[in-house]
């Protein structure tokens, strides 16, 4: 059985003071749950917000590395420096970092490469923008970005030594569906999770399809959370704006 995933992405909010509170509030709430939580704080407050999760269910996240091993990159963050904070899940390729940072899927290839060598867990992001599905043309480019995003990466191999868990979850973004409020309809969204499943197990086995974990990005709210989650290809969300708020957060770790 796949095992759910809701992953916060805090983006670029929260003084220290905030993350703070915010991770205590969710912390406190889940000691034990059948929910992967993740994370994903600023750089600036990882530390503090690892301190708060450690002893719990709770897993740190990052929102993006670089795929040198360490060096004259100002600004960067390395794969080991992640781990040595206690980070286990990285995202890569979140659409604000393909559109307005200018990565290419060349890019998010290294970046995922790196982050399995030093055992990171990718959350590997994918999605359409709005013209491009006006266009008919959104599974051709999931379809682009995750053969080139996962070129020459033996997942199969992996799986076999990490007795069976996958240490790379996809998630499905629309980028018109991100931060807008326009969520993607839950039917749509499913229709290109089974794309994306079937696509993965043609690229490497039927196995490994079937256990790969899909989670589904762009407007997540407490209020459209629980039809999501009732979609059988969907295995769990990246959430952005309702992960700033630990009632609302906490609403969504609770789908039912
Ligand atoms: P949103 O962001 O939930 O605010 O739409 C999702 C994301 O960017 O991962």
């Amino acid at each position: 059985m796949r095992r759910p995933i809701i992953a916060g992405n805090w983006k670029m909010n929260k003084a220290l003071a905030e993350a703070e509170t915010l991770a205590l509030g969710i912390v406190e709430k889940f000691k034990e749950t059948n929910v992967d939580i993740i994370l994903c704080p600023p750089f600036t407050a990882l530390q503090k917000v690892g301190e708060i999760c450690k002893g719990s269910p709770i897993f740190l996240g990052a929102q993006d590395l670089f795929y040198e091993e360490n060096g004259p990159w100002t600004g960067e963050i390395s794969a080991s420096q992640l781990i040595d904070i206690g980070c286990k899940y990285v995202i890569i390729g979140h659409s604000e970092r393909r559109q307005i940072f200018k990565e290419d899927d060349i890019i998010i290839n290294k970046k995922i490469k790196q982050a399995l060598k030093h055992n990171l867990s990718p959350i590997f992001c994918v999605g359409e923008t709005e013209k491009q599905r006006k266009e008919g043309r959104e599974k051709e480019i999931v379809e682009r970005q995750i053969r080139l995003g996962l070129k020459d990466i033996d997942l199969t191999f992996r799986i076999l030594n990490s007795k069976f868990r996958i240490p790379l979850v996809i998630a499905y973004e629309p980028v018109w569906a991100i931060g807008t409020g326009n969520t993607c309809k839950s039917e749509d969204a499913e229709k290109m999770h089974i794309f994306i499943r079937n696509l993965i197990s043609e690229l490497y086995t039927k196995d490994l399809g079937d256990v790969m974990r899909i989670l589904y990005g762009g407007s997540v709210k407490p209020d459209n959370i629980d039809a999501i989650m009732k979609m059988p290809n969907i295995d769990g969300c990246l959430v952005g704006g309702c992960s700033l708020d630990v009632s609302s957060f906490c609403r969504i770790i609770e789908f039912r």
